[in-house]
């Protein structure tokens, strides 16, 4: 089984990622990652020298190869991986994969986000309230392909084992 982490940025995607594997024993990617070494730049460099477009159509291309590998991984996406190039839709209709969405809030994604040093692209020059504001309306606009995953798991005010443990019940 292909085991697909998905939701916001600074939702803990590639955290509970990491501890799902060990715990499972199973294989886990982290999509940025994978785009970083198949391009051999960082996320940061691609969304500056190369724009926010060739960034979605190289997401969506390894997302592609990803899935069509016959092995079992556990795979963190990127926050926007879902909501665009019908990227959900693939990952929905690829047998043989469950997709968990770790559902947050408004309040814990900035608190995370302002806490996090992370290079973000798409926020690294807001400051408070505009990240406020920016978060919101991008939550908004993104929960409808979030929502279409098979399970949602709600990580607010949770540690990230008790995360763990109430995903692996559903494995
Ligand atoms: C993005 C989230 C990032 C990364 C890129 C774009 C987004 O991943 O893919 O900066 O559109 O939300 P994380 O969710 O791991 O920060």
């Amino acid at each position: 089984m292909k085991i697909i982490l998905l939701g916001y940025m600074a939702s803990g995607k590639s955290t509970i990622g990491k501890l799902l594997a060990e715990n499972s024993k199973m294989k886990f990617i982290d999509l940025d990652d994978f785009i970083e070494k198949k391009e051999k730049k960082t996320i940061s460099f691609i969304f500056k020298e190369k724009g926010e477009v060739y960034f979605r159509l190289k997401e969506h291309e390894y997302l592609k190869e990803l899935l069509n590998k016959k092995e079992d991984f556990i795979l963190s996406l990127g926050g926007g991986t879902p909501c665009y190039a019908k990227n959900m839709d693939i990952v929905l209709a690829n047998k043989n994969t469950v997709s968990i969405y770790l559902k947050s809030t408004i309040k814990t994604i900035v608190k995370r986000l302002e806490e996090d040093n992370s290079e973000r692209p798409l926020i690294t020059n807001l400051s408070k309230n505009d990240l406020v504001e920016f978060v919101s309306k991008h939550l908004f606009e993104r929960s409808f392909f979030y929502e279409q995953a098979n399970i949602k798991v709600d990580i607010n005010n949770k540690s990230i084992k008790e995360i763990v443990e109430e995903i692996r019940v559903f494995l």
